[in-house]
């Protein structure tokens, strides 16, 4: 018997009960990204039923110097839950631990373990009239351990913040086994370095999160949505400021639409929009949660709306005018990435620049793009507010999967993605904005990271992980 069938008995008898699968069908979903860009063989899929049974599970994969590969909903970009080809991966899923531990309404805080959907722990701060702000169009499935490991951040960072600002206590299973209980949901403990913040983002790097204090938020009353129509990104920025002059933080979301990006949405998901017989060059979802204290904003807001069409600066507007509206408006906005699938292949770009360099950057991209893939098509929405643009290209029009069109523009991928980069690092940019580094963008960081930050990283990891077995190959190498 070799070592990795050996292994795997040695782990069934010790966790059977679906805590432990090993068959290739069971491993199967886990041993892809969602991407499709890594594949991989895992030794077996772990899936513990208690935060005491994930620490045994860790001691185990630690003695023995197995790779740990936490997984949370398989909804990473970049490969960060993927195992590699070794065979001796363990995979360990965060599903089986998903209790709603404790709800305070009182203090504005809930505690959820780290297999709860994002939709879950949603509902739940609902369920005592409280409100958690992180949305994705992923929130269905994807989970809070992979929301707090890659930092996530999604439609309403713009007033709240990304993942990192919405935790106040972490609980996390380290390499060797051993309970991290930072627990609390303090708002004020200023007891020397803040641990919890370096798991935060780490993609499973540096230990297991299990659980999390969350910050919960009023429940906004109701909600004024509107699509926007713009002439181009740089109208959009300038109105983003002139409507933060108006109404401050009740801007929840601002995010920006190219015309090349909802064609897609009407065109293969056949949405009806609301701009179909004129679309613009561009339009802006706009969304501001209502406080009880201000029932008029509705109306505020479409008077303002009216004034800046006369101004100019906007083109046309439309109003939801019920929630089903607003549902739809928002299933336009988050079914492009779908959208773009079914066009075909396409190259991503997940970036983000000051917001005052954001119309110098899409003018000399675009330069770029068509100088080195004439008629590539440029796909860039994304969360403007936050300064952050997905910056996606589809090949040129006509193109069919398979053709000789698709491989030159897949071909391109590699140098259009160094300039793109490129362009962002001299703007001041990141090139990853909300979506990580997983085993994607691992060359990305060494090139473009400070070199002092890396190196501080690095020694992190060795610190905390001297036998690299979490999630190793990931982030830092
Ligand atoms: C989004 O904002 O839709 C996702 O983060 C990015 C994407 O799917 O391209
Ligand atoms: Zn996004």
């Amino acid at each position: 018997m070799n070592n990795q069938s050996e292994l795997r008995q040695r782990l069934t008898s010790q966790w059977g009960d679906g805590a432990c699968l090993t068959e290739a069908i069971d491993r199967a979903p886990f041993e892809t990204d969602f991407r499709k860009l890594f594949h991989g063989e895992a030794l077996a899929i772990l899936q513990p039923n208690s935060v005491t049974e994930l620490q045994s599970m860790v001691r185990f994969a630690s003695d023995h110097r197995l790779v740990m590969v936490p997984a949370g909903g398989n909804t990473s970009y970049c490969g960060g839950a993927a195992p590699d080809k070794s065979g001796n991966n363990l995979i360990i899923s965060l599903k089986r631990l998903n209790k709603i531990r404790s709800k305070d309404p009182l203090g504005y805080t809930l505690t959820a373990e780290a297999g709860c959907t994002l939709a879950s722990v949603q509902e739940a701060a609902e369920s005592v009239e409280r409100y958690f702000p992180l949305a994705l169009g992923s929130q269905g499935s994807c989970q809070l351990g992979g929301n707090l490991s890659t930092n996530a951040g999604g439609t309403s960072v713009l007033r709240y913040g990304m993942m990192r600002d919405l935790v106040l206590g972490l609980e996390v299973v380290l390499p060797d086994g051993r309970l991290l209980n930072q627990l609390n949901g303090l708002r004020k403990d200023n007891t020397g370095f803040d641990v919890k913040q370096w798991f935060i983002g780490a993609e499973g790097t540096l230990g297991i999160i299990s659980a999390a204090t969350l910050k919960l938020f009023t429940k906004p009353t109701q909600y004024s949505t509107a699509m926007i129509g713009v002439a181009h990104i740089g109208a959009a920025v300038d109105l983003l400021s002139r409507l933060r002059e108006y109404f401050g933080d009740v801007i929840e979301s601002f995010e920006f639409l190219p015309e090349s990006a909802t064609e897609l949405a009407r065109q293969h998901l056949k949405l009806r929009d609301p701009f179909e017989t004129s679309p613009p060059p561009a339009r802006v979802l706009l969304e501001c949660a209502q406080p009880r204290a201000w029932p008029e904003l509705p109306e505020r807001l479409a008077h303002v709306l009216m004034k800046l069409i006369e101004s100019g600066l906007v083109l046309d507007v439309a109003m939801a005018n019920s929630d089903r509206e607003r549902d739809h408006f928002w299933s336009i906005r988050e079914r492009i990435p779908e959208a773009q699938t079914l066009e075909g292949a396409s190259i991503k770009h997940d970036i983000s620049l000051p917001i005052g360099q954001l119309a110098t950057f899409v003018s000399e991209a675009a330069r770029v793009v068509q100088a080195t893939i004439p008629g590539a098509r440029i796909i860039n929405y994304g969360h403007v507010g936050d300064g952050n643009l997905h910056y996606n290209l589809s090949p040129p029009c006509g193109t069919t999967k398979g053709s000789d069109t698709e491989r030159q523009f897949l071909a391109n991928q590699s140098a259009i993605t160094r300039t793109i980069h490129d362009l962002v690092a001299s703007l001041g940019g990141s090139f990853s904005a909300e979506h990580g580094i997983g085993q994607l963008k691992v060359k990305e960081l060494e090139r473009y990271e400070d070199p002092v930050a890396l190196e501080l990283m690095k020694k992190l990891k060795v610190a905390i992980d001297p036998l690299n077995l979490m999630n190793s190959g990931k982030v830092v190498k």
